[in-house]
């Protein structure tokens, strides 16, 4: 019997360009990009590059790139980092109904430590309302998380109009998008440049309140292509 393989969102084959760009890593290049040996630096030099080229592609400063060991690491350094460094008496946090486990796990932990979590039903097509994110907003909001691309629907969220509204707000946004971190060729390029199980995430810094956390696995790309900006 022949059988075919529909998880594709579940997990891929990596992308032969990877796979090209990473076997020397794995094989002749290796070294403990913290060691001062040449070995070592050679290996914090491929780091840095592939730092350089992600940030690239999210606009951003290399400085702000984090890499992690997979998305559910990012999602929670953004939640719990960004809710523990806001000093205010009481917290609030704005999710989807429709985050993956590794959000909606860290806002129920949250939860039980007194942080207020408002989960926003989507509709039939699977979107947040932006009306409903509005009014959701409360003095002591301190977090937007909304998803990109939904894991099993495919649904994609508005990031854009989401992010004004929480800059508006003055408010920090996260978003994960673990399945959607593919745009065009450029990202291809980025995609090459390391592990197909690394996933950064951009937190953002205090002085830059309004720029946006991403949660960006390089997952090997699913149908859903993205334009990160
Ligand atoms: C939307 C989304 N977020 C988070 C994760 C968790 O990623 P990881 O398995 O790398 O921890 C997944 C896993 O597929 C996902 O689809």
């Amino acid at each position: 019997m022949n059988r075919i393989y529909l998880d594709y969102n579940a997990t891929t084959a990596v992308e032969p360009a990877v796979l090209d760009a990473m076997l020397p890593f794995f094989s002749t290049d290796f070294g403990n990009a913290s060691s001062i040996h040449t070995f070592g630096q050679r290996a914090r030099a491929a780091v840095e590059n592939a730092r350089d080229q992600v940030a690239a592609l999210l606009h951003a400063r290399s400085q702000e790139i984090v890499f992690t060991s997979g998305g559910t690491e990012s999602d929670n350094q953004a939640i719990f980092g960004i809710v523990a460094a806001t000093a205010s008496p009481t917290k609030h946090i704005i999710i989807s109904t429709i985050e993956h486990e590794a959000v909606l796990n860290a806002c129920q932990a949250l939860e039980k430590q007194g942080v207020a979590v408002t989960y926003l039903p989507v509709s039939v097509d699977g979107l947040v309302d932006l009306d409903e994110l509005r009014k959701a907003i409360r003095p002591d909001t301190v977090l937007i998380s909304i998803m990109h691309a939904n894991n099993e629907l495919g649904a994609v969220q508005p990031l854009a109009e989401i992010g004004r509204i929480a800059a508006e707000a003055d408010l920090y946004f996260h978003t994960d998008a673990v399945q959607s971190a593919r745009s065009s060729s450029r990202a291809a390029r980025v995609y090459a440049s390391f592990s197909s199980a690394a996933t950064t995430s951009v937190a953002s810094a205090p002085a830059r309140k309004m720029s946006p956390a991403l949660s960006v696995s390089a997952k090997p790309p699913n149908s859903r292509f993205y334009r990160l900006r």
